[in-house]
């Protein structure tokens, strides 16, 4: 173990926490991971150095807590849908427990914290509560942060992986339906593997030059929507008819399924997102010296049709293998 070095990772829980935090392990860190449930995550005990606390991490005087002792705090929490749907909750996960978070780090001289935002995201142009809001945390990282703590914030495209929601979702619906109507198919993204964000937030870390400093993180291929639910079919050996819906008939399905049958699939605010390409101007992953890893690649080894696969895909995972 590293003297001094626990990371204290919000939203540690999560897809891209789980992955990272195997990473830090890997590499010698205490890992503190606050969460709502620490039953259900209690998978996360097995790495070594891991710490998991039930704790309401929008509660400044628990943040205080949390902070105190790490030699970094890294801020993954995010979410896709609010209610109520006025972005007060985007704000409140995006923006103010950004701004307590960095205010628990100042008190506790906490000397580097680095921030996880979307590609996209702007607090002036961005055309969803989720991109606006994330944009908005990133100024808040830039203003408070200061001299007083080293930043980095990191902007990926759609992330995929086995644990992902964004192709098991999509493989989900491809077992299941013959034919499948797709909401923005034009829709250009850089899909980038979790395993590459992971080692991204690492390099970082460990590599005090990235201070000050926001990366964009994608995949090595510019894909469409339609082109990414196609390798997902062909990953599944499905031959799938897929329909692109007009937008007007997309956002009266995003209105219903966001009001009628709210869920995980589709909501107008995440349509919108969609309205602008998730990709690159600069791929920072080539600067951190990581090769991106492509999906069509990784696709057929965790969403192949045999479940056993699948099981030893999670494990990989689990191992950041
Ligand atoms: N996945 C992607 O494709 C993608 C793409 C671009 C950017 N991002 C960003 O990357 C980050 C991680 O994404 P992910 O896919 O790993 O997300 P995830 O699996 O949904 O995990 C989200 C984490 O945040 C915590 N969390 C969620 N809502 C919270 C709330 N209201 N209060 C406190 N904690 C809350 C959860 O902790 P508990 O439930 O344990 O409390 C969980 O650990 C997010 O900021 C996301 O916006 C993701």
């Amino acid at each position: 173990m590293k003297a001094s070095s626990t990371v204290c990772v919000l939203g540690g829980t999560g897809f891209v926490g789980q992955r990272l935090a195997s990473a830090l392990v890997r590499r010698g860190y205490r890992v503190r991971i606050p969460t709502r449930n620490r039953e259900r995550h209690r998978s996360l005990l097995v790495l070594p150095g891991v710490e998991l606390v039930n704790a309401d991490i929008h509660d400044a005087a628990t943040l205080s807590r949390l902070v105190a002792g790490c030699g970094t705090v890294i801020n993954l929490v995010g979410i896709l849908h609010e209610r109520p749907r006025n972005g007060s909750g985007f704000h409140k996960a995006h923006v103010t427990l950004v701004e307590k978070t960095l205010e628990a780090c100042l008190e506790h001289g906490v000397e580097r914290f680095l921030q996880m935002s979307a590609l996209k995201a702007s607090a002036e142009h961005g055309p969803s509560h989720y991109l606006r809001s994330k944009g908005a945390g990133e100024r808040v990282v830039k203003n408070l942060a200061g001299e007083g703590i080293r930043f980095t914030i990191f902007q990926p495209s759609a992330i995929f992986g086995p644990a992902d929601s964004f192709t098991n979702m999509f493989a989900g619906l491809v077992r299941l339906f013959p034919v499948l109507p797709l909401v923005k198919p034009d829709a250009r993204l850089a899909p980038v593997f979790v395993g590459d964000v992971a080692n991204a937030f690492c390099a970082a870390l460990e590599d005090p030059s990235t201070a000050g400093k926001t990366y964009q993180l994608c995949g090595p291929d510019i894909l469409s929507l339609r082109e990414i639910v196609a390798e997902i079919a062909k990953a599944l050996g499905k031959r799938r008819l897929i329909i692109g819906l007009p937008d007007t008939l997309a956002s009266v399905q995003a209105w219903l399924m966001d009001y009628v049958v709210p869920g995980r699939i589709l909501s107008v605010d995440s349509f919108k997102s969609l309205t602008v390409a998730s990709v690159c101007t600069e791929n920072g992953l080539e600067a951190l010296g990581i090769r991106a890893t492509a999906m069509r690649d990784l696709l057929p080894s965790y969403l192949g049709t045999d479940p056993g696969q699948r099981t030893l895909s999670g494990f990989r995972q689990s191992a950041n293998r």
